[in-house]
């Protein structure tokens, strides 16, 4: 059993809020410090469970790992272990990310399946056809992954669906594979940006990240570097539509922009004045959102990550929306608990359909991961009475300091402690 949040509704968010480093950069970079021997420096890391998660993972496997404020410090020995299988790797879902560096370094990874996932099926049919083009041979044996290769060589892959995961486990076996390896349709996130730049200061030879199409030339060693961790666009995001719901103003910092454009677009078209800053932006919402439709897309589309926050907007909102997922299909059993607060909403396979409400009205409600969890409070900003939101271990997964954050913009939102 999780603490509780007890959040009262009714409080407009202002003020100024700053941003670290996103989860789902810090976790593939400090993957990737498997790729060196020595000591590898990973700065403006969040202060969340999943790090010193991730920190075990590595740790397992024969690194030394020193967390220490924003900082965390992995030295890489020349001899690794190539078998992840203890509790660390089963409770971070992530811990797949290993597996790519693994097979570049060691030429073999053996890495334990983590459980099914409440956001949907997660399978790893890309990741294993990717190491499979590049010459291993890949097989799912007694709920591990296990790869094996004589030697890595450059390939031409072709994804089916840009997957975030797939594209970088790819990219971290390629850049230590011989020859040229060209991943196309790979996935465009800002956080794959992120973790090859890091891998280009290792040394790596990486060209298109961003684009559809990522060249890598083969390398025969990589070395250690030191890299500040992107903004994490979701927590950023987060804050944006908490401000938009309570009809609030907020300033964010230490995310950039233009790696939110689709969802603060949708604000704009919502009735938001958006104002971007050298390091994130502002966003006031004078009056009740206007409803408007949402469709989740790998990036630079709406990201499937503030989908729960799209549905607590629509909730409020004047009007209908109708909010198409098409990253995650489980991902709508947060609706379920919205309509617990009174929401009137329906879905119907990869769709809901909403008209908003002035207000909703406080329940006790399940976070069913990180997401969901955050989606959840945002929607209990709005509703009158004290919303009780149980399992917040999802929302300390994924969002640092997620409880002072909020009540430094004015809500009112306690942790109860079980
Ligand atoms: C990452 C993020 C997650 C985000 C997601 C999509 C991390 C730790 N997590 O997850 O927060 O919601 O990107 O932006 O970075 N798929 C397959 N076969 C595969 C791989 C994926 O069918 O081999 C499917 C998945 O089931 C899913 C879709 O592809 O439906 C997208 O998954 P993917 O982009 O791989 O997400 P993750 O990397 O798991």
């Amino acid at each position: 059993m999780d603490d509780r949040f007890l959040v009262t509704g009714g409080a407009r968010l202002f003020g100024e809020v700053s941003v670290a480093g996103a989860k789902n950069s810090v976790l593939k970079l400090m993957a990737a410090a498997l790729l060196v021997e020595g000591t590898t420096i990973i700065t403006n890391c969040p202060a969340i469970l999943d790090v010193p998660l991730m920190a075990d993972v590595l740790t397992g496997l024969g690194c030394r790992v020193e967390l220490s404020d924003d900082t965390v410090r992995i030295t890489t020995p020349a001899q690794l272990s190539y078998e992840a299988d203890f509790p660390a790797v089963g409770r971070l879902r992530a811990s797949v990310c290993v597996l790519g560096p693994l097979m570049g370094r060691c030429h073999r990874a053996r890495v334990a399946l983590p459980g099914g996932d409440a956001i949907g099926s997660r399978p790893l049919d890309m990741h294993q056809n990717g190491l499979r083009a590049l010459g291993a041979r890949m097989s799912i044996e007694h709920g591990m992954v296990v790869g094996e290769a004589e030697r890595l060589r450059g390939a031409q892959i072709g994804l089916d669906f840009p997957s975030v995961g797939a594209t970088e486990n790819i990219l971290m076996a390629a850049v230590l594979a011989q020859g040229t390896t060209v991943i196309d349709n790979a996935a465009r996130e800002p956080e794959i940006i992120d973790l090859a730049l890091m891998l280009g200061q290792m040394g790596a030879k990486i060209s298109g990240a961003g684009s559809a199409t990522i060249t890598i030339e083969g390398v025969d060693a990589l070395h250690p570097t030191e890299h500040r961790t992107v903004g994490d666009r979701v927590v950023g995001g987060t804050w944006a539509y908490a401000a938009a719901v309570t009809q609030g103003h907020v300033t964010v910092r230490g995310v950039r922009a233009a790696h939110l454009a689709a969802p603060l677009e949708r604000l704009v078209q919502s009735g938001a004045i958006v104002e971007e800053l050298a390091d994130g932006f502002s966003i006031d919402m004078p009056s009740r959102p206007r409803a408007v439709d949402f469709i989740t897309m790998p990036y630079p589309g709406f990201p499937t990550d503030l989908q729960p926050m799209a549905l607590a907007l629509a909730a409020v909102a004047e009007g209908h929306s109708l909010i198409t997922e098409n990253v995650f299909e489980a991902r709508f059993r947060f609706v379920d608990e919205l309509i617990r607060m009174g929401a009137d909403a329906r879905t119907d396979g990869h769709h809901a359909s909403l008209r908003g409400r002035a207000k909703l009205s406080s329940a006790p409600v399940w976070s069913t991961d990180i997401r969901a969890g955050a989606g959840l409070v945002l929607a209990g900003l709005v509703a009158e009475g004290v919303t009780e939101v149980h399992e917040v271990g999802h929302i300390d997964r994924g969002y640092p300091h997620f409880v002072e954050d909020l009540r430094s913009l004015g809500a009112k939102i306690e942790r109860v402690a079980l």
